[in-house]
């Protein structure tokens, strides 16, 4: 894959509705609506107001718009992209349709997002496979150690591009390569990234992928999209609805059943996926990042977390280096005598991060300002004192 061009981007909070006084660093969490989104799904959600007004053409509309910008995200075919509630909807989609062998292993990051190993451990029990987690240890980072344990006998490898609690990254061009070299087959969280992360199917060749909509994607909660390689697009959807099966969009023949579904990955969109409300918001949201540009947006969100990352080391607070990290994303490993109540000390102070393990998750966006970054440092200081 060509590298993308990168251009740092201005400051966007003009575009959130965030006031002057709070210092919103908690992406990782809950990425806030543009305004432009929030008014879209209003006048989406209002539409309901007068259902008669809805041609029945508009079941089909909003995804049909959505699909092809979900693509674009991840360098995919639009024919490549069913939608989802949530992550855990879509991977076990991915498990129903991926067939493993007793004793076969089933690789997992330690400390990995509880919806993708919960999901896979479900997985193992009905098929006899073994799940192995695996860990950073001493020089070897989470990466290396991931791309060390995928043997012959790996059947699966469920991962992020970076870790939801630390942001350390994962090189998935890599472990891509590495599962076909032993016939393992490779599904990905995107959750955390898609949207701030450059990523490519077509440099990874996942089995599967599947994205949260309401974090870097900042769209609403409840949206998600899931994304299957072209041979895993014939496979047994999770639930078996009207509106996936070919000819749907005549409502007066619904009742001439058919087993032939819609082309492409539109076979395992969720039930009642015509939502109104969201859709337009979600389209709203991922067209603004695809007009700021997901290689932009990394390399901004790069920028600004360098500094930030500096500005804590010299607090004592490591983040690793940066080669290790999603650059969009800070895990600041806390001093043991930080208090427990540190994050709501800091909300208190209008001033939202989050923290998971042991480290402090400090995910800022375009619309954080120099003045959200003084002010989380100065509280820290005084808390950390
Ligand atoms: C990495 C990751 N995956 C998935 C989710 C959400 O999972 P689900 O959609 O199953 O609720 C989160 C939420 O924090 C997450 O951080």
């Amino acid at each position: 894959m060509s590298e993308p061009a990168r251009d740092l981007i201005g400051n966007q909070r003009d575009l959130f509705d965030i006031p002057a006084g709070v210092a919103f660093l908690n992406v990782a969490t809950m990425g806030p609506l543009p305004i432009a989104a929030c008014e879209a799904g209003q006048r989406g959600l209002a539409r309901k107001l007068h259902p008669w007004t809805i041609p029945d053409a508009d079941f089909f509309a909003d995804t049909q718009r959505l699909r092809p910008l979900l693509a674009k995200l991840i360098g995919a075919d639009e024919a490549g992209i069913a939608f989802v509630p949530s992550v855990s909807y879509g991977l076990a989609t991915a498990a129903r349709n991926l067939a493993l062998e007793k004793g076969q292993k089933i690789l997992l990051l330690a400390d990995q997002f509880p919806s993708n190993v919960y999901t896979w451990c479900e997985h193992a029990r009905a098929t006899g496979a073994v799940i192995e987690t695996v860990a950073a240890a001493g020089n070897v980072s989470l990466s290396d150690a991931l791309l060390d344990a995928i043997t012959p006998d790996t059947g699966l490898v469920a991962c992020a591009q970076v870790r939801w609690t630390d942001g350390a990254r994962i090189d998935l061009a890599a472990v891509g390569a590495r599962c076909r070299e032993v016939g393992a087959a490779l599904v990905l969280d995107l959750t955390q990234s898609c949207g701030a992360m450059v990523f490519d199917v077509d440099e990874v060749k996942p089995e599967f992928v599947v994205t949260a909509g309401y974090k870097w994607l900042l769209g609403p909660y409840a949206t998600g999209f899931l994304y299957a390689a072209p041979h895993r697009r014939g496979g047994t959807p999770l639930e078996q609805n009207w509106i996936t099966r070919e000819g749907a969009s005549d409502f007066s023949r619904l009742i001439d059943y058919t087993d032939a579904y819609a082309p492409g990955a539109e076979r395992y969109d969720m039930g009642a996926r015509s939502n109104f409300a969201l859709l337009p918001a979600l389209q709203a949201s991922v067209q603004q990042i695809l007009d700021w540009g997901v290689a932009n947006i990394e390399a901004t969100l790069g920028h600004q977390n360098r500094a930030l990352a500096e500005a804590l080391e010299e607090r004592g607070l490591t983040t690793g280096p940066e080669s290790g990290r999603g650059p969009h994303y800070l895990g600041a490993l806390l001093p043991q005598t930080a208090p427990d109540d540190l994050t709501a000390r800091l909300r208190s102070e209008n001033i939202y991060v989050s923290k998971r393990a042991s480290r402090l998750r400090i995910t800022p966006h375009l619309f954080t300002t120099q003045s959200d970054i003084a002010r989380f440092l100065g509280a820290l200081d005084r808390h950390l004192a």
